[in-house]
Order: structure tokens, then sequence, then C-alpha cells
């Protein structure tokens, strides 16, 4: 008997788990700020996000992410619903002014004590925790000194990783250095819409270049203190395409895809940053040592890839730098979900293909795919078609690519449950679990169950017989 719910159809054949095979990671995936709230309990310390987000104007609707869905306190029986959702890895980030409260210096042992907490609850449900070390909330402290644009960061963020390394690599084995390192200099140090809010490329390129020294350093410190630890970085990355088969946009496309999709990456595999095609990086000189030609690399045991959408590309004069606009999703009239983000599964398919293109490159996973849709609480229940068909299309892409020898080992889906989706506050609601947020209350969503019967022990039988 085949069980609906297990299965999908690609190109009218049956796919379940098996498929994957048996040593695919499954997974969700969360972050310190968007879920935990309670940002001075247990002496944390403040951070650019805990700061930023109480200025005016800077969230929608100036929401407040004190509370945001309370993991804080919730986290067990958050890993209780996991475990009932058969979710075998658990990515979450930690806080690192939880952990050091003013980032560099002091150890709050309560912090530490928060996270043994989580680890312990999720080992004892048989569940892998996988630790992301910075998604994006850098201790308010190191950033008054000038955070990600002060070389110091290297020694701040060395010492922060080196606490997390020997505090919990007996028993954590999956380690993801920096989340997204593209958007959170981008939107943060370039763009001011995340925190810390600063702009211009004087901002950027320091930023950036620190960024992809960290990336490597942490790298490097875990492989130190991790006995058998599994090692990677995440990138957000989209398939970039030109608006016209012109040689204008395809040329702009290409600058935009070397920004987007290989900044972080290229120097990391010792082939450098792409100065070809993003001249104004030249300015990286000024931050450049000799010694940071052999100090951006680092051998990852895996690169995780986040995929949401594509981008379709037009030159244009009057953007600095990139001579490129994006023509957006609801210009072109396509499926989007509440980000505005165009409805695309074969994106994933063709990232999977260029990232596993690069040589240097041992496995990938996808450590974040998903989408935010209006879903709605109605009689106890929330239907949340559009997201299921989303994960089912994206899945059907990842196997394809899996199919065709890419080496994808994992797909994790963001998010566990809705929370605090930055900039835009809580209205984009990206989880397989909905959040009642005056009440608490966690309903799994039709996409939750989905997963959960896809996950169960029961549905790979079914589907085998
Ligand atoms: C980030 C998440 C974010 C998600 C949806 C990723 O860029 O890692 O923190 O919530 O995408 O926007």
């Amino acid at each position: 008997m085949i069980v609906k719910h297990n299965i999908f159809k690609t190109d009218g054949r049956l796919f379940s788990k098996k498929d994957f095979g048996p040593d695919f990671k499954w997974g969700v995936s969360t972050a310190a700020f968007q879920t935990e709230g309670s940002p001075a309990a247990g002496g944390k310390g403040l951070s650019i996000w805990d700061n930023f987000s109480t200025k005016k104007g800077k969230i929608f609707k100036n929401q407040s992410a004190e509370v945001a869905c309370d993991f804080y306190n919730r986290y067990e029986e958050d890993i209780d619903l996991l475990k009932s959702m058969n979710i075998p890895n658990f990515r979450f980030s930690l806080s690192w002014s939880r952990i050091i409260p003013t980032g560099s210096g002091s150890v709050n042992q309560k912090g530490l004590d928060f996270y043994n907490k989580i680890i312990s609850k999720c080992l004892e449900n048989g569940i892998e925790p996988w630790i992301t070390l910075y998604h994006w909330d850098l201790p308010q402290a190191l950033e008054d000194k000038g955070g990600w644009t002060n070389r110091e960061i290297l020694n701040w963020f060395g010492d922060y990783v080196k606490i997390c390394a020997e505090t919990f690599g007996d028993r954590v084995k999956n380690w993801i250095v920096l989340n997204e390192p593209m958007v959170f200099t981008g939107v943060g140090y370039f763009l001011g819409i995340h925190a810390p809010g600063r702009r211009r490329l004087k901002n950027f390129i320091p930023a950036m270049h620190h960024a992809t020294l960290c990336q490597a350093e942490g790298g490097r410190i875990l492989r130190k203190h991790v006995e058998n630890a599994n090692i990677g970085t995440t990138f957000s990355c989209s398939s970039i395409e030109p608006f016209r088969n012109s040689q204008k946009d395809r040329k702009a496309a290409i600058r935009v895809d070397a920004l987007i999709n290989r900044l972080f990456i290229e120097p990391a595999l010792g082939m450098g940053y792409p100065l070809d095609e993003l001249p104004f990086l030249k300015k990286l000189n000024k931050y450049y040592r000799p010694e940071d030609d052999e100090l951006v690399k680092f051998d990852f045991d895996f690169i995780g890839i986040q995929n949401y959408t594509r981008e379709i590309i037009k030159h244009s004069w009057l953007v600095p730098y990139l001579q490129a606009k994006n023509i957006t999703a609801t210009k072109r009239k396509v499926p989007v979900t509440t980000m505005k983000w165009e409805v695309y599964p074969e994106g994933i398919y063709k990232m999977l293909h260029k990232f596993g293109a690069y040589k240097n490159i041992k496995k990938l996973y996808v450590t974040e795919n998903g989408a935010a849709f209006p879903d709605t609480y109605e009689n106890g229940k929330v239907h949340d078609r559009e997201r299921l068909d989303f994960l089912k299309e994206y899945l059907k892409q990842v196997l394809k690519a899996k199919n065709d020898g890419v080496n994808v080992q994992g797909y994790f889906v963001w998010s566990f449950t809705d929370n605090f989706e930055w900039a835009e506050g809580y209205y984009p609601r990206f989880g397989l679990v909905y959040i009642d947020y005056e009440t608490q209350k966690r309903i799994i969503k039709s996409s939750g169950k989905w997963f959960q019967n896809f996950l169960s022990k029961s549905a790979i039988f079914s589907v085998l017989k």
C-alpha cells in the first residue's frame, strides 16, 4: 500500500525519502535572534539586532523581537515537537552575546548552560544538533568598536569560536561557521536595511573581507578543537539570468552572479575574489595584507547552500558599481511568495550544479530552503497548500541534481516554526509549524504534517511494499 502523503511524483515516477539514500540528512533550520527572545535574560549582552530592531522605522510596524518564538523558555517543548515530527537534524545558531556579553572578554556561564541544555535535550531525543556560530547577531559592544569593519574581529571571533568548540565540541559534530556572509555584509553594511544599518562601499568592503577571513579562521579553530568535526559554512545563492539575450544584459548578469554567488566561496577555495567581474573590489587593497592569500582559504567538509528564488537582471547605467538592476518578480507577473520572491524550483537544481562543479567542494547540503505564504489559522488548523507544493517541487529538483551525480547529502527546511523575519517582522511566515503569537501556541501546518509523514519510518515501508 502506498501512503499518499509520503511520496511525490516526478516525471510520472513516485518518490519517497528512500530515493535520497539512507545517509541523507533531513532537518530544519532556525536562528537565535529570530526565535529565542529574552534579550537580557541570564546575563546576555545586547546584539546589533537587539539595538537596531528597537529603533523606530527599521522593522515592519516597529515590531519587537523581545519575545519572538520564546524559544529561550520553550526549547524543551519545541524539541519534543521536533521529535514528534520525526525530524532527525536540528540546525540552530548560538547568540554570541549570550555567551560573551561584550563580545570579547568574560564568558557568561549561564549562556553556555542554556546551549548545553538545548544540546542535551536534542541528544536525549535522538536529534543531531547542527550549530551555526554566526547568524547575524554581532555583540553591540563589538559594533561600537567598528564591528565587521575592524580587522580585530579576527581575534574576537576566534576567541568566541574556541570557547564554543571547547564547550560543545565533545557532543556537537556538525558546525557552520557563518550564515550567508553576503547578506549580513551586503544588507547590513552596504544597504543599511539590516543591522547595524551602515551604508556605502567603505563599510561593505572591509566587512566583506573580514568576514571572508573569519570564515576560514573559524574553520581552522574548529578543526583544531573538535574531534571528527563536520565543518561547513553557508551561502545564499540564486540563479542569476539575463533579462534579454543581449550582450549588455548577459554581462550585467555575470557581474551580479559574481557578487551574489561567488564572492565568498571562491577565496575560500583558493581562487581569490572575482576581481575581473567586480572592478570596484580593487578598493580591497587598503585592507588586504600579503598573508591574506593563505588566510582566506579553508578546506571545508561541506558547503551549505541556501536557495529561495532567482533574479532576472538587466543592464542599467544608473546603478553604481554593478550597472545592473533586478527586474522584480511582481513586474514579471510570475508566482511569488509573501516576500515577493519568484517561486522557481529549477533554481535550486541550477545552484546545486553550479556549486557542485567547483572541484574543491567535497559535499553540499541544502541548509535552507522554504517559503513564506499568508497562512491562515482556521478551526484549529493551518492548511498551507502553497508551501506544501513549494517544498515538493524544490525537493524534486534536489533529487534530480542528486541523480545527475551532484554530491548533495542533506536538506534542511527554513524554517521549523514561524519566526521573526528580520526587517520584515512577523508577517512573513516561513514555518512548518504555525505560531499564534498571542498565546505562543504551536500548530503543525499541513506542510509540517506532510514532512512528518515523509520522514516517518513506516512511510518507507509503505512505499516499499
Ligand atoms: C536567512 C534566514 C531568513 C531566511 C528567509 C535566509 O536568508 O538565513 O535568517 O529568515 O533566509 O529570508
